[in-house]
């Protein structure tokens, strides 16, 4: 019999080497399985690395929005490119966003599902899906009429009339104020006050129980390695999963359930109850309009682990945007004394004419909401937009299959100079009724729209209007000399100046 010579190459029948390369041989498919996608469909995109697609071209160094400017001029305003290992359209065409946004809303009405389940937020407005998303939109949208709105005007007025004391004392001193301290306390003055029923001045009194956590909250959501992980390598989301694992650390998330529930008991038993968030969700199946399939939702409000899921959402959605949004339109006027001084005058015959600030005579200014539009198209809180495709659909000759993700590229179409002339000029006049008309229904975006748009657009708008018009009843916004003009955004997704906005607020004669 002949016997198979095997010297020096041993290692072709030993079993340990060929586990070895079969376990190489898996990886590899498993790294560049998802990558062929577009290639496939003939949609054009960057190309994208094994295992982390595009992470690194967008996150590696540059601004992640203007690599996104760089790809949109290579390929189109509609292309592929892949969000770790999920496919991902990039869309900067205003019909197609509308097409995803509003025609085809059935086909997306999801956002991306996060890699791990971001407990307690999973139970709230934003992160919820499907039916569970319907059922609460449902029942939170009677919460944001303007009826409810009006109700809470008074206690957006209370904030800001403490924000403007703390101007008073920073003007007295002639002190240059860098706008985010006064702005972000004001955001979460407001959001304590309507969503947990808490009346605090966190500018003042940093120490105090809730501001410490509500810092927590802000810093934890952003910071978390395992979430960074779960989006290269999907069993770490899994085994989190597993482990109960929350975003929060427990003593925080604790913190505000005891904190919901106290609010809860207090709410019950009161005869006139103070009308807030808490109370507009403890009621809200007074007012919603009732689903047959979910009886629970017919026969009383929220339990108080969805209020206090919701409450913390509503604090996460404010916080950023609306110290954000004013924080932006604060240096525009200062760096547009036109624009300012005609914002004045409509603001100081307006007041006149209500004798306060309501929230009628809020919405009396036509050209602070223009002023406060322009500043949002210039500058967009929320810079992408993004959904998931739930079943598969062609659009414009592109087809989406199930479980592909949209992004819509907020900041792209806001600056797109076919549709806005000059798209870093600060012009309100941009936004009256009659210019509105003229552009395509999809090329404003800051708030979203459709459906899945921003529930609290009114309650943002109401808020920003309210501490502008506080303010610039007392003191105008002025340059100094650490204000940085032009201004140079940082290389985050959120958008912030590198440098921060620095202005003095000059006392009005
Ligand atoms: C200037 C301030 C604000 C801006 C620019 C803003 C912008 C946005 C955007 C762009 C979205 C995503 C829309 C989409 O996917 O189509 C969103 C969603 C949301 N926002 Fe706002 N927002 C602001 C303030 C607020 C405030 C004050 C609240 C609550 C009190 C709030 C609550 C929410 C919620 C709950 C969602 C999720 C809605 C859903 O999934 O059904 N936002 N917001």
């Amino acid at each position: 019999m002949m016997k198979l010579n095997v010297v020096g190459f041993e290692w072709l029948i030993s079993p340990t080497p060929c586990l070895a390369t079969l376990v190489v041989f898996l990886g590899y498919i498993w790294a560049n399985w998802p990558y062929s996608h577009w290639k496939e469909l003939g949609v054009p995109g960057p190309s994208p690395s094994p295992v982390v697609g595009n992470f690194l071209q967008i996150f590696g160094g540059g601004s992640p929005r203007l690599v996104h400017q760089e790809w949109i001029k290579k390929y189109g305003k509609v292309f592929g490119m892949y969000s770790g290992r999920t496919p991902t359209l990039d869309v900067s065409d205003p019909d197609f966003a509308k097409q995803v946004l509003i025609d085809n809303f059935n086909q997306f009405r999801n956002r991306k599902k996060p890699t791990v389940t971001q407990r307690p937020l999973d139970k709230g407005i934003k992160l919820s899906r499907n039916e569970n998303w319907r059922h609460a939109r449902n029942l939170l949208s009677p919460t944001f009429t303007s009826e409810k709105l009006k109700e809470m005007v008074p206690l957006l007025n209370k904030c800001a009339e403490t924000m403007v004391k703390n101007c008073s004392k920073l003007c007295e001193s002639n002190q240059a104020i860098e706008v985010k301290g006064i702005f972000g306390a004001y955001a979460m003055d407001c959001i304590a006050s309507c969503a947990f029923g808490v009346e605090i001045d966190s500018l003042n009194d940093p120490n105090n129980e809730f501001v410490r956590n509500a810092k927590m909250v802000l810093t934890f959501s952003k910071m978390d390695p395992w979430l960074f992980m779960s989006l290269f390598f999907p069993f770490v989301g899994r085994m989190l999963d597993i482990f109960n694992y929350s975003v929060f650390s427990r003593k925080v998330t604790n913190f505000f359930f005891n904190e919901t529930a106290k609010i809860i008991d207090v709410r019950k038993k009161e005869e006139r109850p103070r009308k807030d968030f808490v109370h507009f969700m403890l009621n809200a199946h007074k007012t919603s309009s009732g689903d047959s399939d979910k009886e629970k939702y017919r026969y009383h409000g929220m339990a108080n682990d969805e209020i206090t899921a919701n409450s913390l959402t509503f604090f996460l959605e404010s916080y950023d945007t609306i110290s954000t949004c004013l924080g932006f339109t604060s240096y525009l006027l200062a760096t547009n004394s036109e624009v300012q001084q005609k914002l004045i005058q409509q603001i100081d015959k307006v007041v006149a004419m209500h004798g306060r600030v309501t929230y009628d005579a809020l919405n009396d200014m036509p050209y602070l909401d223009m002023v406060i539009s322009e500043s949002l198209r210039m500058y967009p809180p929320a810079v992408f937009l993004e959904r998931e495709c739930e079943k598969d659909v062609i659009i414009k000759d592109i087809p989406i299959h199930k479980g592909i993700g949209v992004t819509i590229n907020v900041w792209a179409i806001q600056h797109d100079s076919e549709i806005y002339p000059e798209p870093d000029k600060f012009i309100p006049e941009r936004f009256t009724a009659e210019q509105k008309s003229k552009r395509p229904s999809c090329s404003f975006l800051a708030f979203g729209v459709g459906p899945r748009s921003c529930i609290g657009m009114q309650f943002a708008l109401a808020e920003c209007k309210m501490a502008l018009v506080q303010i610039l009843k007392r003191f105008t916004f002025e340059t100094c000399g650490q204000t940085e003009i032009p201004l140079v955004l940082g290389k985050m997704v959120e958008l912030a100046p590198s440098m921060g906005i620095t202005l003095k607020f000059k006392k009005r004669q």
